[in-house]
This record gives C-alpha cells, structure tokens and sequence, in this order.
C-alpha cells in the first residue's frame, strides 16, 4: 500500500515537471515572437502597421499553412518571405503555437463605417457564402482565417491577390469564391469584414 502510494505521488511529480518542461519550452517562442514580430504585428497581434495584418485570434493551424507557404516561396511578400526562409520546422510549429494564443481583438477601424457599403458587403457575403467557411461571425477555425476585425487595407490587399490569381492559396477555396467578384464588390466586402465584431468564437487551433 505505501509502496502504491509512494509511485503514485511519483507519477504526480513526473507529471508536474513535464508541465513545468512543456511551458518553459513554450516560453521561448512567446518571447521570440515579442523580439522578432511584434514591431509589425503588434505586442498582442493587433497590427497598426499598413497591410500588415492582425495575428491576434488567427488560428494556429492557418498560421503555420501560411509560414510554410511563405517559406516555400508559394505565398510572396517581400518581409515575410525572407523572416519565413530563416525558420525550421520546429520554428513554424512555435511561432503558429505563439499566435494561436493570442487572445481575439478586432483591430481598431481605419475607416467610418458607411452603413450602405456594409449592407452590401454583408448582402455580397451571405450569396457568396463567405461566413459558412469562415465562421458565422468571421471568427475562423483550424485552417481558415478569422476574418473579422481584420485590417481593412490589408483585407483588400487580400482579396485582390486571390481575385488576380497573385495569392496562390495553401487550397484552392478562395481563388474560386472571389472569380467574378467585381472590384467595387471587393471594397464593400473588406469593409464589411473589417468591421464584423467576431466573439471570442468558438474558433481555436
Ligand atoms: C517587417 C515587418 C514584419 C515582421 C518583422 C514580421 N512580419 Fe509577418 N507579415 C508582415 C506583412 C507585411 C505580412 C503580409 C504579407 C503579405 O501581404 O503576404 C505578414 C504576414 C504574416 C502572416 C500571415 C497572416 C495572414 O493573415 O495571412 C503570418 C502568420 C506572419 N506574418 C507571422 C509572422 C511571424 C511569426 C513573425 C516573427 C517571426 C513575423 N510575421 C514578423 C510583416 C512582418
Ligand atoms: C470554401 C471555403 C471558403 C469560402 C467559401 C471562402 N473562403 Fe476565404 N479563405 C478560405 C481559406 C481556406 C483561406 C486561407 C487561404 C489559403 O488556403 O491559403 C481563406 C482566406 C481568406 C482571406 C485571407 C485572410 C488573411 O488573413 O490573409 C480573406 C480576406 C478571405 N478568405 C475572405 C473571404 C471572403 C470575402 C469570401 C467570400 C467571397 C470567402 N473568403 C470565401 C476559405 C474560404
């Protein structure tokens, strides 16, 4: 019986100190990320930078489809292309872990919103069936992107790449929903997007 116990308070201990080893491995990652990211994307991912998007609440599952795009050199942006290239695949892992917990904000609004323009997005996003992938507040979950309280400049930056054919995505998905999507359509559903307030949703990784 005191020998039972005695390996169990064992177990007990070897457990806690896995905990202990998982969370001071996870630390670093946390840390490089407020050295190497956080001048772009914000301390807690809520980006203040032109067409610099927003980390805060993105899925970890799409975070590291698109580091790995990056690193390929399949998804192109200067910056991000040369900081992806440098990364290992623990790297990816860490970093997409590091976003997946940083807690959801909407960023703060670069433009008024304009309620015709959000009717019409809103309107647009409900026929192209937008939301049912993205999550019915735009929240995201595993490979699909929170969308809303997204910067709008860099929603259009977005949107226009996949419509151009420029953004090749990690799946086809968005390169087929934005086919035939005119212009002024584009700028009404970044707007709308932009000023969508996502609950926390039920989104994460
Ligand atoms: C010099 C500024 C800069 C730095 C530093 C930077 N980024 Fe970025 N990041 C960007 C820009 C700009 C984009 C959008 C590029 C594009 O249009 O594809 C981006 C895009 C991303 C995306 C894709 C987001 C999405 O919604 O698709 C991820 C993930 C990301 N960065 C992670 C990181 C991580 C992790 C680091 C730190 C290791 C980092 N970034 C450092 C500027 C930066
Ligand atoms: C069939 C599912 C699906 C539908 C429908 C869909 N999306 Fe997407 N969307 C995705 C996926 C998956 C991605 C990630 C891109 C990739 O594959 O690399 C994405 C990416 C995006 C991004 C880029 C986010 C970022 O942070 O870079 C935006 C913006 C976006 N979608 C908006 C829309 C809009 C607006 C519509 C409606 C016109 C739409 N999506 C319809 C699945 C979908």
């Amino acid at each position: 019986m005191r020998l039972q116990q005695a390996a169990a308070a064992a177990l007990w201990a070897a457990a806690g100190l896995l905990a202990v080893q998982a969370q001071a491995q996870a630390q670093p990652y946390a840390d490089r990320y407020a050295a190497q990211c956080a001048a772009c994307h914000g301390a807690q991912g809520i980006s203040t930078q032109p067409l610099t998007p927003s980390l805060a609440g993105q899925p970890s599952f799409y975070a590291i489809t698109q580091l790995f795009l990056y690193r390929d050199g399949r998804r192109d942006s200067g910056p991000m292309t040369a900081i992806a290239r440098t990364m290992s695949d623990d790297d990816l892992r860490g970093f997409a872990d590091a976003i997946g917990k940083l807690p959801p904000a909407a960023a703060a609004a670069t433009m008024a919103p304009d309620p015709q323009r959000l009717a019409r997005g809103a309107d647009l996003a409900q026929r192209l069936h937008c939301l049912g992938c993205h999550g019915s507040q735009g929240e995201g979950s595993r490979q699909m992107p929170r969308v809303a309280g997204q910067r709008e400049d860099y929603l259009l930056l977005a949107l226009r790449g996949f419509r151009a054919g420029t953004r090749v995505g990690y799946q086809p998905a968005m390169t087929e929903s934005m086919a035939g999507v005119a212009p002024d359509q584009i700028d009404d559903l970044a707007h709308y997007l932009a000023h969508l307030q996502p609950g926390p949703g039920p989104a994460r990784p």
